[in-house]
């Protein structure tokens, strides 16, 4: 039997923690496992979970009673004060049942205590401060009762103990009188009297966290993440040998789990690194917390109560590996921004420090900083300040003496986190690739190296997260630090959740493989029940009048059937796919078709015009030159919303750069040349790019044909074009279609005569396409090398043309989980025959194999060339018929 060392062990458990039997089973058996490895073991935990929320709106009621002048004992007042009573008393009560201790014992003085409180606050004036920490209070005090009572019923030692008779609140200036109560902070010296007086009362103790006392003996309360930092504190005063955190979540991970499914566990961290991630968004551990196990050196173990099994992080003050290392990349919403513009700050002396007794003097904590000559750029941590909208003029006003200032937000803040970041900048070149898009409003690198934060609009927090995780952390095997991803951890409990996200594909993989059994190389292999399922969602659009399929991302003749038949109409960018369109489907009448080409010939149009297709013009030229064409004709006109979006440059169309589109300005000169030729505009259409994922992109094409609508008497369409987006990575963040209906509803309230049209592309295909490709050649350099398949940018050229990313698994090998990391490139004669660039794949992974090329039906086979006179890959369509029941 191992030895029993003397000194405590300091436990903490949260509210979901504490909250049910099957979490106190758990409790007892780490309780018994720390008693036996030491002398003293404390606990400390929190109320049970949702408890303090009920609290506060217990003094919400009391306090609304008394502003309203009617005293709450009034009869609604009390109905209201009186059923939040029960239910909280309700809820212990059941709790004691449920663990098979006597409510009545174990809870009876204690809320006796309570509810005579609250008759005495019915009748006062008002509900002050003080009042209120000895409310809130109540939550850990009945908490613990019951903890202890359960535990001795077990036949464990236990002694429950008053957190407030060993916590101590620091001295405060009175002029903090508030923090002196609901936000106090306490002495955290190793204290030896404490540790006597509790080493007397027993070996085990179970004692509150949130609560302490002052001087005067009243209870004050920690704020928030306030139970972290009483069993912190508490590990102070007794020179613990330990403070384990225990938890949902079995340690820190290295982004946010809940967001990110990847996100690995953090197996060491040391006390700033801890810090820095806590601080920049990570909700685990409070930041707060961490002070006083480091000045103490005491080491700090995060776990979870509900899967113990699982691990943990383990903080302590040496670091394990030294070397540069990023560990987290942490996302903080509501950031707001003040940019603080003033020419003549340039060596002045004194602006920065007139500038930051503004923020003193309105109480605003200041986050991060970028200066230059002529800007002070600062941003406010939601969580630090209760940003509200007067709070923000007022800021606004007090500098409008010293500068210009302009508030920004909300925006999004990205840290990387990790050790010596300033030595691995050289390693973040791929990444920073990821910023090619997006406008940073502030990059912030820490003054003790832990961390580069980057500040940009709140939209792109998680996809930059995403992004920066997969290139900095994904990659990282076999690691002292970096430990298995929260998929993994929880496979059995997300297994369902993955499936249900799960593509297609894997429930086909035994067909895919067969098809590539038959003899061929590489394929191209569409689902049609994925077309018909998207085709059904963009029909759920309510807003929307039609949508109009852009053939140009997957013209295969299937496709084009299921897509009629789904309702939707085709829209066409040249003469040839209107031909091809009339031989596929030629039951589809003209009106269901929208040609809208760019740059296209006279003859193109003049074919279009027979046809009695809808047709779309995006420049003067042809009214000006060929304006018999359009003689009693209606048409749709193209307009340049001004700025374009997408997921590369190449793929944005608008703005000045771009070649589609009439610009604004050229509005007037375009009606009279309609009004000339004697043609009708009956539609404006815009579209800004392809590959969006932010629904403020069709706000904003809206807007931009809105502003010009007064010059259009006739227009009765709408066109605000396509480009939605999908995941580029399983798991990735998707387009919100929801929220999309919810602007489009809003431009419909704007514009009520008028029909909306959509004409989406990417959306209805890419994700029912995969390319099928057979491993032709080898060549390895350790667990790393090239993965030779057999087609490459003659099939798939968006990898070379976008850098687009394309998940790439070993069918063939799909379990094998022994990965090594590879380029996946094809035999095409370029350096930029690349499918797919440091790859994670089977180490086994073998000539013959078959790699799946995963969301590649658009702009995958309608982009591919017979480069080198190597054929692209052959396209298969597996009917919707065919599809096999879900698990089969
Ligand atoms: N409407 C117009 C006027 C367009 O120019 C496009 C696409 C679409 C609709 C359909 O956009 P979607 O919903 O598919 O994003 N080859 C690139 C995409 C080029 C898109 C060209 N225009 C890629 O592989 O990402």
């Amino acid at each position: 039997m191992s030895e029993v060392r003397p000194g405590w062990i300091v436990l903490k458990f949260g509210g979901t923690s504490v909250s049910s039997l099957s979490v106190w089973e758990k409790i007892a058996a780490i309780v018994e496992e720390r008693l036996r490895e030491s002398s003293h073991v404390l606990i400390v935990h929190s109320a049970l979970s949702k408890v303090t929320d009920q609290l506060e709106s217990l003094l919400r009621t009391l306090s609304e009673a008394q502003r309203s002048e009617t005293p709450a004992t009034d009869d609604v007042a009390v109905d209201s004060v009186d059923s939040l009573l029960s239910k909280l008393r309700q809820r212990h009560w059941q709790l004691a049942e449920e663990l098979g201790v006597d409510a009545e014992v174990a809870l009876g003085k204690e809320w006796q205590l309570f509810s005579d409180f609250i008759e005495q606050l019915r009748t006062s004036p008002r509900v002050d401060d003080r009042a209120r920490a000895r409310v809130m209070a109540t939550g850990e005090l009945l908490a613990t009762r019951l903890g202890a009572a359960y535990l001795e019923r077990l036949g464990l030692p236990v002694v429950w103990t008053d957190a407030r008779d060993s916590l101590r609140a620091a001295h405060r200036e009175a002029a903090r009188a508030k923090a002196q109560y609901l936000s106090a902070t306490c002495e955290f010296a190793a204290n030896p009297t404490v540790d006597a007086q509790l080493r007397s009362k027993g070996r085990l103790l179970i004692t509150q966290g949130f609560i302490a006392s002052d001087s005067a003996g009243d209870t004050v309360l920690l704020g928030r993440g306030g139970s972290d930092t009483s069993s912190a504190y508490f590990a102070g005063l007794l020179s613990a040998q330990r403070l384990e955190i225990w938890t949902d979540v079995p340690g820190m991970f290295s982004a946010n789990p809940r967001q990110l499914l990847g996100a690995r566990q953090l197996l060491e961290l040391t006390y700033d690194e801890a810090q820095e991630i806590a601080t920049a968004g990570a909700k685990v551990l409070h930041p707060r917390c961490l002070l006083p196990v480091r000045q103490r050196a005491i080491p700090l173990h995060v776990l979870s109560t509900h899967a113990p099994e699982l691990g943990s992080t383990r903080i302590t003050t040496a670091p394990v590996n030294d070397s540069a290392q990023v560990k987290a990349i942490c996302l903080k919403t509501g950031v707001n921004l003040v940019s603080m513009e003033s020419p003549g700050m340039w060596h002045q002396v004194g602006f920065l420090a007139d500038v930051f007794q503004i923020f003193k003097q309105l109480g605003l904590s200041v986050d991060l900083v970028s200066t230059s000559e002529t800007n002070v750029t600062v941003s406010l941590d939601p969580q630090a300040n209760a940003l509200d909208e007067s709070v923000l003029e007022n800021l606004q006003q007090a500098l409008a003496g010293l500068c210009r200032a302009e508030l920004i937000g909300p925006c999004a803040s990205v840290s990387v986190v990790g050790r010596n970041i300033r030595g691995i900048l050289h390693q973040l070149g791929e990444a920073l690739e990821l910023f090619k898009e997006q406008r940073i409003y502030l990059v912030s690198q820490a003054a003790n190296d832990l961390n580069l934060t980057f500040v940009v609009d709140e939209s792109q927090g998680e996809r930059l997260v995403e992004g920066l995780h997969d290139l900095l952390i994904t990659r990282v095997q076999d690691d002292s630090v970096i430990g298995q991803s929260w998929s993994r951890l929880f496979k059995a409990e997300f297994e369902p959740v993955l499936t249900a996200k799960r593509p297609w594909w894997r429930d086909r993989q035994t067909e895919l493989q067969a098809l590539m059994n038959d003899g061929r190389d590489a394929a191209y292999v569409y689902d049609l029940s994925t077309v018909i399922e998207r085709c059904q969602r963009l029909r759920a659009l309510s807003a929307v009048d039609q949508v109009f399929y852009a053939i140009k991302a997957n013209a295969h003749p299937a496709i084009l059937s299921a897509v009629v038949e789904q309702g939707l109409g085709l829209e066409c960018v040249s003469a040839e796919e209107l031909t091809h369109v009339r031989e596929c489907v030629p039951e589809l009448a003209p009106d269901r078709i929208l040609f809208t080409p760019n740059f296209a010939a006279r003859g193109e149009y003049e074919a279009a015009l027979a046809q009695g297709v809808y047709v779309t013009l995006d420049n003067l030229h042809p009214l000006r030159h060929w304006p018999e064409l359009f003689a009693g004709r209606e048409v749709l006109v193209r307009l340049d919303p001004g700025s374009g979006r997408g997921h590369h440059q190449h793929v944005r169309t608008g703005g000045t750069q771009s070649k589609f589109g009439v610009p604004l300005w050229e509005v007037p000169e375009l009606v009279s040349l309609a009004q000339e030729a004697g043609c009708q505009i009956i539609g404006l259409h815009a579209h800004s790019g392809s590959g969006v994922l932010d629904v403020g992109n069709w706000r904003q094409v809206a807007a931009a044909l809105a502003s010009v609508r007064e010059q259009f008497p006739d227009v009765r369409i709408i066109d605000l074009g396509g480009g939605l987006g999908v995941p580029e990575r399983s798991g990735g963040p998707e387009l919100d279609l929801t929220a999309l209906d919810g602007v489009l509803a809003d431009v419909r309230r704007d514009w009520p005569s008028v029909a909306l049209w959509l004409e989406p592309g990417r959306y209805v295909v890419a994700e029912s396409g995969v390319m099928l490709a057979k491993v032709t050649q080898l060549k390895l350099k350790g667990a790393s090398g090239y993965v030779g398949i057999a087609t490459g940018m003659n099939s798939l050229i968006r990898p070379a043309l976008y850098g687009a990313y394309h998940e790439i698994v070993n069918l063939s090998r799909i379990d094998d989980l022994d990965t090594g990391i590879f380029d996946v490139v094809g035999p095409i004669c370029e350096t930029g025959d690349v499918i797919g660039h440091d790859r994670v794949l089977p180490r086994a992974t073998a000539e013959g194999d078959v790699l799946l090329v995963a969301t590649a039906g658009a702009y995958g086979a309608s982009m591919s060339s017979h480069y080198n006179l190597r054929a692209p890959a052959e396209e298969i369509a597996l009917s919707a018929r065919d599809a096999a029941p879900p698990g089969s």
